[in-house]
């Protein structure tokens, strides 16, 4: 990671984070005395491919919650963000499915305000129609559509008061149907409604962006791609069938460099919808 540069945004909220570890703790306090007020991002997803390429950039001029079930990388993560980056971060070990952890979660944080929310933790499903137990929908669904949407309406307070922003990391599922994925394109359609009605119930209060990505090379498309090459998201596009080839995908760091376009938008735009996919023509 390259060291911080002067915050971007020019926002908002006091942080109010408390350091993920005893090491952490002591670099992050020299870094207080001397550093200027960074806003505050929570980033769900953190520990790995889009939501880990997120954090490594908004680490440069925010401080950071992030949210995974694994304490162990979260902790790693934390720590090497406060000694590279200077930021003050506290992590949140929680699965996302668990509504009751998550109310406790964030009771605990006790935010005051907060600038920035990613919401990037999703899980894949692939499979035919005819083979998908009710069990598999509700998994789906509970992790890509009502965690974030329980996330979301815990902080709203906290997002008003800063005039926050909402990134929903969609997919370009939301927008469109594979045969073999349709689960998860109900899950990313369903987030995308979420997305939409959240921006104009809090318009003027609360930003919402949605960012649809087509293929990234992130231990999600890996997995995806193993267990059915014909049904891996874009396979409509002409990727079906190929060995995988990260060269074929986009780099979480791009999907990166669209949240922080929205971040960085002066408080009088709003990014609302963007669609990101791999220039590489396959
Ligand atoms: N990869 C692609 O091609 C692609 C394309 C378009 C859109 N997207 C979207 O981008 C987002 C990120 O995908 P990715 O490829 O970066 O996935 P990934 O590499 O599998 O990372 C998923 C992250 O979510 C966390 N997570 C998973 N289940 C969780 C739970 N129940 N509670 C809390 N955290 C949980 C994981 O950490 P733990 O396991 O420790 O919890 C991990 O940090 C997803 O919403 C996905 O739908 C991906």
């Amino acid at each position: 990671m390259s060291p911080a540069p002067p915050p971007s945004s020019g926002k908002r909220s006091e942080a109010g984070v408390a350091s993920a570890t005893p090491a952490a703790a002591s670099t992050s306090e020299a870094a207080v005395a001397q550093a200027p007020h960074r806003p505050l991002a929570l980033v769900t997803g953190a520990t790995s491919g889009v939501g880990l390429a997120v954090c490594l950039d908004l680490a440069r001029d925010h401080d950071l919650i992030l949210i995974a079930r694994s304490a162990e990388n979260l902790d790693a993560l934390a720590t090497a963000l406060t000694a590279e980056a200077g930021a003050r971060v506290r992590s949140v070990p929680l699965d996302l499915t668990d509504d009751n952890a998550v109310s406790a979660a964030v009771a605990r944080l006790d935010l005051d305000g907060l600038d920035v929310i990613v919401h990037s933790a999703g899980v894949e499903s692939a499979g035919a129609l005819e083979d998908l137990p009710p069990e598999q929908w509700r998994r789906v669904l509970d992790l890509n559509v009502v965690a974030p949407a329980h996330l979301t309406r815990l902080l709203l307070a906290p997002l008003r008061r800063a005039q926050g922003l909402v990134v929903l990391i969609n997919s370009g599922g939301g927008m469109r149907v594979w045969p073999g994925q349709t689960v998860y394109c109900a899950s990313k359609h369903a987030l995308r409604a979420f997305a939409d009605g959240l921006r104009e119930e809090e318009r003027g209060r609360v930003r919402v962006t949605t960012i649809y990505p087509g293929r990234v090379d992130t231990p999600m498309q890996r997995r995806l791609h193993g267990k059915n090459a014909s049904m891996v998201e874009g396979a409509a596009d002409g990727g079906a069938g190929r060995p995988y080839r990260a060269a074929d995908h986009m780099t979480a760091e791009s999907v990166a460099a669209s949240v922080r376009l929205a971040v960085d938008m002066p408080l009088d735009a709003v990014v609302e919808d963007l669609s990101v996919r791999p220039g590489q023509m396959l």
